[in-house]
């Protein structure tokens, strides 16, 4: 088998520690899932890590093994999770309170849940404004902060002696900020930590935290966190990966899954109404207009970046495209989100698809969580730095290098997650031009 020169990368042994900011609906139907699937009480849907295959060479040499099997991954029974919440709750509790899963499935995983218990949180009510909490770190300029999040990521390692570890962000959406003055270099940053600057989020500082300790940072919400070249900078001094924006779940899949089809037909479009209704805790902080926002920049940039109405002015050039999203209770994690679509075929004639998507978002964003961990594990030990452009397929506003635009169609970022992956074992990539087999 051929080998690829530039990459080595180095095994999984040990203990992988996860470590997640936001102990909520999300991070902890992700650990319960885990639990539970390594006591075989369930099958880890929606995971390309533990289910996918790829395909290897030509089609005629039937080599598809699992993902898992061909790259070197950290596994389930490996995993060892610790986090930060403004609320006290064990991950049981927070599990129970978020009704994502089965009470009778917690139970059974309620005792390494339970053990689970979030240590003090660095929260600023100025980045997320409806809840408060009582378990947060007091005292200090932003840059002891960072210190003290430094010291617990040091006693998590200490104390259960973990091999490696990675941080993602599962923590509610913060209030939109664009990159100031103090984002621009790694200087200005930790100079604005130390002068408690307002623009640096609490998930800047988490994020910090972990790169100044090795730790390869994910992003879950659309926050701008690590987007910024101070955080940038710092990764790629440190040699560490970093990715985000927004996981990818919910009606956000469903437009890249629809509007590459509409554009691949050349199909026109007018309109893309989108509306939600939810009401958990996510979407009681999205009420908040700064962090909706920040979710509204990442979800309307998806139709625009496929759809490239630049390039296409006659099918796309006038479209109408708007993103609501209503806290409504009697729902929980129980998300509907309806889609109005306004299309055109053939001399203009319009046509109307309407969706209706009865999802529930934990359950979509639980197994994306499990490939972040596990993926950018991979990423740091093929030595691999900065932003892992090959992740977009979990997000919906995906980092990528200044002057690129961002791919947003699912399916380029499926073929560009495996070839990846074959790159990074010295395989052939695949093209798809298939031509040698009609020679
Ligand atoms: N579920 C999905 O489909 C989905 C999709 C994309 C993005 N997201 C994002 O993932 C995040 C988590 O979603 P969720 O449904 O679990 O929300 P959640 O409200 O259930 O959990 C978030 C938790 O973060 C805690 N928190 C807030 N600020 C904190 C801080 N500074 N430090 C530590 N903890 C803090 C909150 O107390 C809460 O327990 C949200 O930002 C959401 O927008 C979710």
């Amino acid at each position: 088998m051929p080998t690829n020169e530039n990459v080595r990368i180095a095994p999984a042994d040990g203990k992988l520690g996860v470590l997640i900011p936001g102990i909520g609906a999300v991070s902890t139907t992700f650990m319960a899932g885990v639990e539970a699937v390594k006591r075989g009480l369930g099958i880890p849907v929606g995971s390309l890590t533990q289910l996918a295959t790829v395909r290897l060479g030509k089609r005629t040499e039937a080599r598809t093994p699992m993902i898992k099997d061909f790259v070197p991954l950290a596994g389930l029974e490996d995993l060892v999770f610790a986090g930060w919440d403004i609320f006290e709750d064990s991950a049981y509790q927070a599990a129970t309170n978020a009704k994502v899963l089965e009470p009778s499935l917690l139970e059974q995983v309620r005792e390494p849940l339970e053990k689970i218990k979030p240590m003090k949180a660095v929260f600023d009510h100025e980045y997320i404004k409806r809840i408060d909490g009582p378990n947060v770190k007091q005292g200090g300029t932003k840059m002891d902060k960072a210190q003290m999040l430094m010291d617990d990521i040091r006693e998590f390692q200490q104390s259960t002696g973990v091999a490696r570890t990675i941080m993602i962000w599962c923590a509610s959406t913060e209030v939109f900020h664009r990159p100031s003055q103090v984002h621009q270099t790694l200087k200005d940053f930790e100079c604005g930590l130390m002068k408690d600057d307002p623009e640096i989020a609490p998930s800047q500082i988490y994020a910090y935290a972990a790169l100044k300790m090795g730790v390869p940072f994910a992003n879950g919400a659309p926050n701008l966190t690590t987007d910024t070249p101070a955080l940038l900078e710092l990764a790629r001094e440190k040699n560490l990966p970093v990715c985000g924006k927004d996981f990818k779940t919910g009606q956000t899949f469903m437009k890249t899954l629809l509007a590459p089809g509409f554009k691949a037909r050349m199909l026109g479009m007018h309109g893309w109404f989108s509306t939600n209704i939810l009401g958990n805790r996510d979407g009681e902080v999205l009420e908040d207009p700064g962090s909706f926002k920040s979710k509204e920049e990442t979800k309307l940039s998806v139709l625009d970046q496929i759809l490239q109405p630049k390039l296409y002015p006659q099918l796309y050039g006038d479209l109408y495209h708007a993103v609501r999203i209503n806290y409504y209770p009697p729902r929980g994690d129980q998300k509907e989100g309806w889609d109005n679509i306004d299309i055109f075929g053939w001399l203009g004639y319009p046509m109307q698809i309407k969706v209706d998507f009865l999802c529930r978002d934990s359950i979509l964003a639980a197994p994306l969580v499990l490939d972040l961990v596990l993926f950018l594990d991979l990423a740091q030990r093929a030595g691999m730095r900065g932003i892992q452009e090959w992740l977009s397929f979990y997000f919906k506003a995906p980092m990528h290098a200044p002057g690129l635009y961002p791919e947003h169609d699912i399916f380029i970022q499926l073929m560009k997650l495996k070839n990846t992956l074959r790159w990074m074992k010295g395989e052939d990539l695949i093209t798809h031009l298939g031509l040698e087999y009609y020679d």
